[in-house]
C-alpha cells in the first residue's frame, strides 16, 4: 500500500522472504520502472547479510516472467536458490503472467494461496484494469450518522472534520483523476486539488460529467485549469455540435479539455459512464476518485462501477427526510437489489469514523 500513487500502472506488490518462520528480507515495488518486490526483498536479504538460498518467498502477485522495465523476477528467484514460492493471485497479464509455470519447471515448489484477502486485494485494481479496460474507481463521501450528505438546501461544507478532510487530500494526491458531477460543481464550486499534503505523488485531472456543457466558465475548476488539468466529459454529439462551438472555444481558451462520450441510458441524456472510464483508462488513468453528489454516485452504483468506497461518518444527525443520501436514482424494492460492500478497514479520525469498503458479493 506504501506505493499507491507511485507504482501504477504497475500493480502494488509486496514480498517477504522467510525460512522456518524467520524473516530474511522484505520488499515492495516502490515505483513504476523501479525494482519489483521480489528483487527488492532479495536485495534486502543481502543487505542484512542473510542468504535466501533454500528459503520461501511469499509474494502477493505471481512473479513476472518477462522483461519490461525490469528483468523477469522468475530469473532472480531461481538464481537466488529460492526453494518455495507462495503467491496470492495469478498474474493475468499476457506478457507478465505464467511465472509460476517457469518456477515449477526450475524445480521450485510453487503454491497459489488465495486465503488472505489483504494479500489478494493489493493487486485487485491492476487485475481489474487488465480484465475490463477500466480504471479502479474509489467513491468518497462524507455523511451524517443518519446517512445524509448535505442539508435540504444543499449545504455539505463541512460535514466531516479536519482530520477526515486531511485524509481526503492525501487520497487525492495519489489518484490519476477526480470525477465529479455538474450538480456538485454548481453547489460547491470545489477545487478538487490535493492541498496541505507533504508529497503529492501525482496530479489528478479533474473530470466533470456534464452532458450538455453547462459548466459555468467562472467556476474554479475552469479558472484554475491552466494550473491543474480539468476535463469535461459531455455527450459525444455535444462535443462536435455547432451549437456548442462558442462554449467549447471559451473552455479551450481557459485550458479545459472537452471529451465526447457516447450516450448511455436512453431518455436520460446520460453518458455511458463505463465508456467514460474506458476512455480515461486509454489516456493512462489507473485510479479514479469520485467526489460527487447523489446523482453521479447513484449512476455509478447503478452501473456497478464503484470498486471501493471511503465513507466519513460525522457525529451529526439531521433527521430531515428532504436531506439527500449518498446515492439516488436506483429503484430497490428488496434488499437483494442493494450493492453489497465488504468492510476492509475502519479508523477513528477525531470524532469522525472512516469506513473503507471494497465491492462485495
Ligand atoms: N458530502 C459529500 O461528500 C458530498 C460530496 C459531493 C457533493 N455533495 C453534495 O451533493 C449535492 C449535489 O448533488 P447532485 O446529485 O446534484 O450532484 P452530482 O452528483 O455531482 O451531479 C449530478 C449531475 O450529474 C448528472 N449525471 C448523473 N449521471 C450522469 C450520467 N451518466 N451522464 C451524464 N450526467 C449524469 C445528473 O444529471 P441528471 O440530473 O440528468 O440525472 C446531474 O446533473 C450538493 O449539495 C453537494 O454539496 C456532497
Amino acid at each position: 500500500m506504501r506505493a499507491a500513487g507511485t507504482a501504477e500502472p504497475n500493480p502494488l506488490v509486496g514480498c517477504v522472504i522467510e525460512r522456518g518462520g524467520e524473516v530474511l528480507g522484505i520488499g515492495h515495488h516502490h515505483r513504476f520502472g523501479g525494482l519489483h518486490a521480489e528483487r527488492e526483498a532479495l536485495a534486502n536479504c543481502t543487505d542484512r547479510g542473510l542468504s535466501p538460498r533454500g528459503a520461501t518467498a511469499h509474494v502477493t502477485l505471481e512473479p513476472c516472467c518477462h522483461t519490461g522495465k525490469q528483468p523477469p523476477c522468475t530469473e532472480a528467484l531461481i538464481a537466488a536458490g529460492i526453494a518455495r514460492v507462495v503467491y496470492a493471485r495469478p498474474d493475468p497479464g499476457e506478457l507478465s503472467g505464467g511465472g509460476a509455470k517457469i518456477l515449477r519447471e526450475a524445480g521450485i515448489d510453487v503454491v497459489l494461496d488465495e486465503s488472505d484477502p489483504v494479500a489478494r486485494g493489493l493487486s485487485e485494481p491492476f487485475v481489474q484494469q487488465l480484465d475490463t479496460g477500466r480504471p479502479w474507481v474509489i467513491a468518497k463521501w462524507a455523511q451524517t450518522v443518519d446517512g445524509r450528505i448535505a442539508t435540504r438546501t444543499g449545504q455539505s461544507q463541512w460535514i466531516s472534520g479536519e482530520l477526515s478532510r486531511g485524509r481526503v487530500h492525501r487520497l487525492r494526491a495519489r489518484v490519476d483523476a477526480i470525477l465529479t458531477g455538474l450538480g456538485t460543481v454548481i453547489a460547491d464550486d470545489p477545487m478538487l486539488t490535493a492541498r496541505g499534503v507533504r508529497r503529492v505523488r501525482r496530479t489528478a485531472t479533474r473530470v466533470v460529467v456534464d452532458h450538455h456543457l453547462d459548466t459555468p466558465l467562472n467556476c474554479r475548476l475552469v479558472t484554475s485549469a491552466r494550473e491543474t488539468p480539468s476535463l469535461i466529459a459531455c455527450d459525444s454529439a455535444m462535443a462536435s455540435s455547432e451549437l456548442t462551438t462558442a462554449k467549447r472555444a471559451a473552455l479551450a481558451d481557459r485550458g479545459v479539455e472537452v471529451m465526447g462520450v457516447p450516450g448511455g441510458r436512453e431518455g436520460l441524456h446520460h453518458i455511458d459512464l463505463a465508456q467514460l472510464l474506458k476512455q480515461l483508462s486509454a489516456r493512462g488513468c489507473s485510479t479514479v476518485m469520485v467526489e460527487a453528489g447523489p446523482g453521479m454516485l447513484g449512476s455509478l452504483f447503478e452501473a456497478n462501477l464503484v470498486d471501493e468506497a471511503w465513507v466519513y461518518v460525522a457525529p451529526l444527525l439531521l433527521g430531515d427526510e428532504q436531506a439527500p443520501g449518498a446515492a439516488r436514482g436506483r429503484a430497490v424494492p428488496a434488499l437483494e437489489g442493494g450493492r453489497p460492500l465488504r468492510l476492509v478497514h475502519t479508523r477513528r479520525l477525531g470524532d469522525d469514523v472512516e469506513l473503507w469498503y471494497r465491492r462485495g458479493g
